[in-house]
Order: structure tokens, then C-alpha cells, then sequence
């Protein structure tokens, strides 16, 4: 089968929502141009499973005009787009998701689209390699290597590498510099917010915002909440990055403390459980819970599914959940406590995303991160690889030329007087 996708007829817009990020898209827009002449991916087969949306629909297509056959997915269900998976098929790639699709259907998606037989694996959170490694370890055999592009992909697969069982070479996407303090700090720091307060049409200033975690994401998401005006309370597990957020200008305390106090709660560590059903019950009648982690395990969903006595879409994309403040009393007083897009990444389940000129840093990363893995095929070791550091430095060169600034240069001297150990 070649594609399964849900209704080619909707290409058309896809078509339109692609164009509209291509011109959004410097970087992306110059690969093309540079891959349609000189074909570095003929012959080779890539597999892809990103977030299924015109930005990365508009990588596949960067990586087809190179040459490479594409075998794509999504990485949530939830964030497939139908029109643009139809407009790729049109354009003759092969696709197997859509919007919405079920646990089963969208592990499915995941074998269908390995069945390709990758080359190389372009990964966001590790499905395609989880599913090589755990069912398919033939397919391992003729994979060059692959690159994964978030936080939590990253995580497992030094996991793998530790415990020796990596098949091939990854390289962490998401390490490179342009990447996550980019990506992750100003894309999600604007996308999260977007989503929260298009879901909810309500003012952020005068609120208090609970930042979970004060990592690159949530970094992010605490300086766009400051610059709305709310008053912002961060709470971590790891000292200095506490001390951080302590030392940019805001309170920091426990989660138990902090969730008495909260109006609106976002979650970005990849860790799990980070907002408890206890905590919830502490919470004031409709918090608004928002998850900006990779997995839907940061709010205990399942926790509160199982202690709430009911719960109905408050909004489109938000489930309220009437909540027993005291788990002994369900006829007692309750809480009603928001969940935005079932508690998965609000910005991209129940949102667009990051911005296009966002995603045309980290794809471009990941565009120039594939060619590396075909041109050095064979001779990378088992292990995570760091993207190299002229990748990071062509990518900012070539963003900087987009928006027309010049910056300088050592003089001779100047790198001289950098590299000598003479005091
Ligand atoms: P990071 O490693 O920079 O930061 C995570 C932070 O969470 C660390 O400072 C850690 O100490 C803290 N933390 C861990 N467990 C905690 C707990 N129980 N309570 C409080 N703090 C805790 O990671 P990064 O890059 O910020 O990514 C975070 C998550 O967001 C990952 O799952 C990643 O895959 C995902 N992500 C989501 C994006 C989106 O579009 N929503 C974009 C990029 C990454």
C-alpha cells in the first residue's frame, strides 16, 4: 500500500498551507534550490515521523527535490494535518497517517511507513527507532543512522547507547545550537502561549502562570508569560537551574506550594507525573492545566480521569474535570480543573505548532543532518552523534544573510591574541 491517508481531495489546501510557510522559510527555500540541482539523496530511502504539518510537510519535500524516496508519518495523531498529508501524496510522496487516527492505527502508520526500508530515520521521540529496535531489528541492518529531533528522543537513545543496544549511529538534532535555543526556547515559549490563549480567548496578565521545569522549553514559556504580564512562579527539581530562574526574576518554590497559587500551570521537563492529582485538588476552582512536554505523562491524565466524576469539553480542545477536593467525599465540594488537548503538547495538539521561521532553523538542521549521515554512511559509530559544529555555524551564517545583517570578523591579530597562552 502507498498511502493511507483519509481524503486526497483536500490537497488543495494543503498545497496552500505549504506554499504559505515555504515563503516563510529562507533557509529550507535555499536547500531546496541547492538539493534540486546537485541530488545528493538519489537512490537513497529516508522515513520521517514529525509532527504532521506544513512545515514539516515542506521538509519532505526539501529532501524529495534532493532525491531521497520518502516514506512519511506523523508523531501524534493529534497533529496530523489531512489536507497537507493529501497534498504530499499528490506531489507523489508516500504518507500513512491522519488526523485523529487511534493508539492502534497509529502504530500501524509507524510500520507502514518502516516498511520502506529506511536509508535514514528522521525521528521525533523515537518511534521509528523504538519500533526497529523493539520488533523490526532487520530493518537496523540496512539503516545508515538517523537523526532525532527533541529533548526526550535524545534522552532514550543515550539511554540505548549506555546500555549498548544503539544499532546505528543518531545524530541529536535537537543539541545542535540552532536547535534547541531556538526551537525550544523561543518557538515553544510563543506556540504554548498561542495555543493557551487561542483555546481559552483569556488575558494572561494578571494571572499567575506555574512554569513546570526551567529548561530551554520552559524558559521560554516563563519570559513569553512575564512579557504578557503575569506574575510567574517556576518550580524545579535541579538547584541551579532554580537559582536561574530565581536569579531572571521569579519566585520559585515547590509544586505542592505553588499549586494553591496558580491561575494557568504548564508542564515542560519530559519527566513524568510533574502535576499530581493531589495537587489538583489544592488547585482553584477552573486552573487551566497545559502540557508543553514531548508524552502526555507530565499531567497525571490518567490519575485524574479515574478521580474526577465527570468531566465535558468546556471549550473546543479543553476538557473540564469536576474534581472531589477530598477523594473520600465525591458528593463534597469539587474543583473544575482545565486540561488543554488531553493533556498532549497544547501547542501542537490543540495549536500550529511553532512559528514557520522557527522550524525552517531546527529542519534545516535536521535537512543538512541527514546529508552528513549518507555522506559519512558506514563510518559513524553506534552512538549519539553531535551535530558538527560547521552545520550550527552555516545554518546561523546563512539565517543571519536572510535578514540582511553582517556581522564581524576576527582580525588576524585578534585570533592570535585568542589562541596564545602567553599572558
Ligand atoms: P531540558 O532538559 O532543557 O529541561 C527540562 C527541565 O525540567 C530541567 O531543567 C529539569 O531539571 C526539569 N525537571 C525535570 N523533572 C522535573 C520535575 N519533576 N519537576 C520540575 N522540574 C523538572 O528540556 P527541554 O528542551 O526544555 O524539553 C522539555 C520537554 O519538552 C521534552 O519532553 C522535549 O522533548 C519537549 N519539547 C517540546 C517542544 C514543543 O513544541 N512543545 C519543543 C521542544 C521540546
Amino acid at each position: 500500500m502507498e498511502a493511507d491517508i483519509r481524503d486526497i481531495k483536500l490537497a488543495p489546501y494543503g498545497h496552500t498551507k505549504i506554499e504559505w510557510v515555504k515563503n516563510n522559510m529562507p533557509l529550507l527555500r535555499g536547500l531546496e534550490k541547492e538539493f534540486s540541482e546537485t541530488k545528493p539523496f538519489a537512490g537513497v530511502r529516508i522515513s520521517l515521523s514529525i509532527h504532521l504539518e506544513p512545515k514539516t510537510a515542506y521538509l519532505c519535500k526539501v529532501l524529495a527535490a534532493g532525491g531521497a524516496e520518502m516514506s512519511i508519518t506523523g508523531s501524534n495523531s493529534l497533529s496530523t494535518q489531512d489536507d497537507v498529508c493529501a497534498a504530499l501524496v499528490e506531489d507523489g510522496l508516500k504518507v500513512f497517517a491522519y488526523h485523529g487516527a487511534t493508539e492502534e492505527e497509529y502504530a500501524r502508520h509507524i510500520e507502514m511507513c518502516l516498511e520502506h526500508k529506511p536509508h535514514i530515520i528522521i525521528d521525533d521521540g523515537g518511534d521509528l527507532v523504538g519500533l526497529i529496535h523493539e520488533k523490526r531489528p532487520d530493518l537496523g541492518e540496512c539503516c545508515w543512522g538517523g537523526c532525532e529531533e527533541t529533548t526526550t528522543g535524545v534522552i532514550r537513545l543515550k539511554a540505548m547507547e549506555r546500555d549498548g543496544v544503539l544499532k546505528f549511529p543518531m545524530v541529536a538534532v535537537n543539541d545542535a545550537d540552532c536547535k534547541h535555543l531556538f526551537d525550544n526556547r523561543y518557538g515553544t515559549g510563543q506556540s504554548v502561549w498561542d495555543s493557551i490563549m487561542r483555546n481559552t480567548n483569556l488575558i494572561v496578565a494578571s494571572k499567575t502562570v506555574v512554569v513546570i521545569g526551567y529548561g530551554w522549553c520552559s524558559k521560554g514559556i516563563a519570559m513569553r508569560a512575564a512579557a504578557l504580564g503575569a506574575r510567574v512562579i517556576v518550580t524545579e527539581i535541579d538547584p541551579v537551574k532554580a537559582m536561574e530562574a530565581k536569579m531572571d526574576g521569579y519566585d520559585v518554590m515547590k509544586m505542592d506550594q505553588a499549586a494553591p497559587l496558580g491561575d494557568i500551570f504548564v508542564t515542560a521537563t519530559g519527566c513524568k507525573h510533574t502535576i499530581t492529582v493531589p495537587q489538583m485538588r489544592t488547585m482553584k476552582d477552573r486552573a487551566i492545566l497545559a502540557n508543553a512536554g514531548h508524552f502526555n505523562v507530565e499531567i497525571d491524565m490518567a490519575g485524574l480521569e479515574e478521580a474526577a466524576v465527570s468531566s465535558y469539553e468546556t471549550r473546543k480542545n479543553i476538557t473540564g474535570y469536576v474534581l472531589p477536593v477530598d477523594p473520600d467525599d465525591p458528593d463534597g465540594e469539587c474543583k473544575l480543573i482545565n486540561v488543554i488537548g488531553e493533556g498532549k503538547l497544547a501547542n501542537i495538539a490543540a495549536g500550529d505548532g511553532h512559528p514557520a521561521e522557527i522550524m525552517d532553523l531546527s529542519f534545516a538542521v535536521q535537512a543538512l543532518s541527514a546529508l552528513y549521515i549518507k555522506e559519512h554512511a558506514g563510518a559513524l559509530p553506534k552512538a549519539v552523534i553531535d551535530v558538527s559544529e560547521e552545520i550550527d555555524d552555516v545554518i546561523a551564517r546563512r539565517r543571519l544573510d536572510a535578514w540582511g545583517i553582517e556581522i564581524d570578523q576576527l582580525t588576524p591579530e585578534q585570533e592570535a591574541y585568542l589562541n596564545s597562552w602567553q599572558f
